[in-house]
């Protein structure tokens, strides 16, 4: 088996795959600040303390031991840089005293990695909207190419910061969900006609400052489910209107949806809907695997320890900034 540690964020998770490709749901421990947004330092002590419960509990969970272990892969970037050294020194020193190879892998295309696994689609078009990125992705030759993304905070970002106006705890995401389909449900014809909100399409990029600042001055006239239903046509429309515009330049059929807020069922919707009128189809994996978790860094570790790409630890160090498409391809 390969061992996955994720640490980029507020998540740390340890998660495992069999080497034939066998997915096994991850255990994790979420950092939650008592007020305000994340700071890093406090997310990674909070990594520090659980690291060494969370990954007993993975090896109790999964009856395994150490000698089961043929690889550890661990999250390389991007994140916060306090966050991934956590992550980054529990694997080199497991990888060292347990004398098995170290992978340092690229978060974002573990997305589309665990995804490609647990859905079986082959070559798609991934929308991944989690905290803090928002990107449109496709593989073209040997790499995965970002073919749009935020030009400010990720869609993520943005329904935790307007839930956190509201006074709605982290993550915001779930809330506004939940908030959303109770207005639906009360109220069947409803208009957008009535609750306008900026689009944030600009070309393949897509924007979400703009809609924030609105969706909250917008809560001074209108129901909090209103604006919440409002918030989430709104800006998963303009993630599927890219979405879609790159499966139409690329030819591309499927279309692969990853990162926390792919959990949320009308955006699930939106992208089945979509793809149906065109003729593709979607993907979604089951919740456990959209969200931040370790077996998607497991699954891109063992698709790397297939093709030869270890990580020495001199090139071990974290890469904050690790951009999608810098990461050579070297797997099917
Ligand atoms: P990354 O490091 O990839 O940017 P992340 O740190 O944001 O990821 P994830 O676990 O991928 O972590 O995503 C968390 C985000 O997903 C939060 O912003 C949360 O509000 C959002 N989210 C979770 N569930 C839902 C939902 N049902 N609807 C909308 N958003 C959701
Ligand atoms: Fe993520």
């Amino acid at each position: 088996m390969i061992l996955g540690i994720e640490s980029t964020a507020h998540t740390l998770s340890f998660g495992v795959v069999e080497n034939d490709g066998r997915a096994k749901p991850s255990v994790s421990n979420l950092f939650r600040p008592e007020e305000g947004g994340i700071h890093p330092r406090e997310a990674a002590d909070h990594h520090s303390n659980v690291a060494g419960e969370l990954l007993s509990e993975v090896m109790v969970k999964n009856s395994i031991s150490k000698s089961d272990i043929t690889a550890i892969a661990f999250s390389q970037g991007p994140g916060l840089g306090p966050c991934l050294r956590v992550g980054a020194s529990v694997a080199r020193a497991l990888a060292n005293s347990w004398e098995v190879p170290l992978i340092g892998v690229n978060h974002c295309v573990a997305h589309i990695e665990i995804g490609r696994n647990q859905t079986g689609c082959e070559d798609p078009v991934l929308l991944y909207v989690s905290g803090g990125n928002t990107q449109v992705i496709a593989r073209r030759g040997n790499k995965y190419r970002v073919l749009g993304e935020t030009l400010d905070i990720g869609i993520g970002n943005m329904l935790d910061k307007f839930a956190r106006s509201q006074g709605i705890p982290f993550p915001g995401g779930p809330e506004i969900e939940r908030l959303a389909g109770n207005w639906l449900s009360r109220n069947t014809e409803c208009s957008l006609e009535s609750i306008l909100l900026p689009y944030g399409v600009q070309g393949m990029d897509l924007g979400f400052s703009g809609i924030l600042t609105a969706a909250i001055k917008k809560t001074s006239t209108h129901e909090l489910s209103e604006v919440c239903w409002s918030l989430q046509e709104h800006s998963f429309a303009a993630c599927i209107e890219v979405a879609e515009r790159a499966m139409a330049h690329t030819g591309k059929s499927e279309l692969l949806l990853g990162g926390g807020v792919a959990c949320n069922e009308r955006l699930r919707e939106m992208a089945s809907i979509m793809c149906q009128e065109r003729g593709g189809e979607s993907y979604s994996p089951n919740k456990g695997y959209c969200v931040d978790n370790g077996t998607m860094i497991a699954e891109l570790g063992r698709k790397m320890l297939e093709s030869g790409s270890l990580t020495t630890l001199q090139d071990s160090a974290v890469s904050p900034g690790l951009r999608t498409d810098q990461t050579i391809v070297t797997w099917h």
